[in-house]
């Protein structure tokens, strides 16, 4: 069992579509009706990622470096994890260091299928947790750190057309992904109203056992990663940006 909630995304969902939209200055444009279409997305990840890294205000898409995640609430019932943490203020780094194998795009049935490699990662931020951890309890508030040292997604959406202002959209309705971590490492200070010996321990229970404990936390990254590429990017993207903008057909 484990819930999940991010607060304070997709909130900022606004749309800018009208009748003359302004395709923001270096977007990279793919036709799709290009028989090398799924080369150009590829080419087009590469190409857009210094616009990411510093947001992209005319369609609302937010600085990706740092990223910024304002709360998370989790809820996790597992024989290893069992608790429910809050994180504040996170901070992701490392966000735009993608690089994608694949991006293909599926235009009769309006899906994509997408494959990236991500490397190194960091978060910080705040927690508040209360639970146990392999058996012993774990309760407190303070900073944590966590890093990967690389990452493998796999990430499906898929779109329906729908209309918005007068114009043709595609619309996300639904997206998955999956993701292998390796390197995981996580650091929680302020643990046991900081007592520093029991702190300790569990820092070292957590490094000791770090790859079966992300293995619990995999549908929590999944979920957060699956959060983002929707509500952030593609929701913006192609609330935006009309269908035949941003893949217009070839003539
Ligand atoms: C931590 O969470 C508990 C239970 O949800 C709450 O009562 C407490 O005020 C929180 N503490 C902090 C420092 O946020
Ligand atoms: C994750 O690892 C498993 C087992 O090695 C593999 O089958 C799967 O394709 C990998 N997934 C990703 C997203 O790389
Ligand atoms: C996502 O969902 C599709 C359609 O249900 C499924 O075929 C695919 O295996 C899922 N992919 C991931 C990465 O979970």
């Amino acid at each position: 069992m484990l819930s999940i909630r991010i607060v304070g995304l997709g909130l900022f969902l606004s749309i800018v579509s009208g009748k003359n939209v302004k395709i923001p200055k270096g977007l990279p444009t793919c036709y799709r009706n290009d028989p090398n279409l799924n080369q150009c997305m590829v080419e087009a990840t590469d190409k857009i990622r210094p616009m990411l890294r510093a947001g992209i205000p005319e369609l609302k898409i937010p600085s990706l470096e740092p990223f910024n995640l304002p709360q998370v609430d989790l809820q996790q019932g597992s024989q290893a994890l069992n608790f429910r943490a809050t994180l504040n203020d996170v901070v992701i780094h490392g966000l735009t260091n993608y690089k994608f194998s694949r991006f293909d795009f599926d235009v009769k049935n309006l899906q994509f299928f997408c494959e990236a490699h991500l490397d190194s990662i960091q978060l910080n931020g705040n927690y508040n947790v209360t639970g146990r951890i392999l058996i012993a309890p774990i309760v407190g508030n303070g900073k944590f750190v966590a890093k990967i040292d690389s990452a493998d997604a796999v990430v499906y959406q898929k779109y329906e057309i729908g209309d918005i202002k007068g114009n043709k959209h595609i619309i996300p309705v639904f997206t998955n992904s999956s993701i292998n971590v390796s390197g995981p490492k996580a650091v929680l200070d302020g643990l046991f109203d900081g007592n520093k010996e029991l702190n300790d321990i569990t820092n070292k229970a957590i490094s000791d056992n770090v790859d079966e404990l992300f293995e619990d936390l995999k549908p929590v990254v999944e979920e957060t990663i699956t959060r983002i590429m929707e509500d952030l990017l593609l929701k913006h993207l192609t609330a935006n940006i009309p269908y035949d903008q941003l893949y217009p057909v070839k003539p």
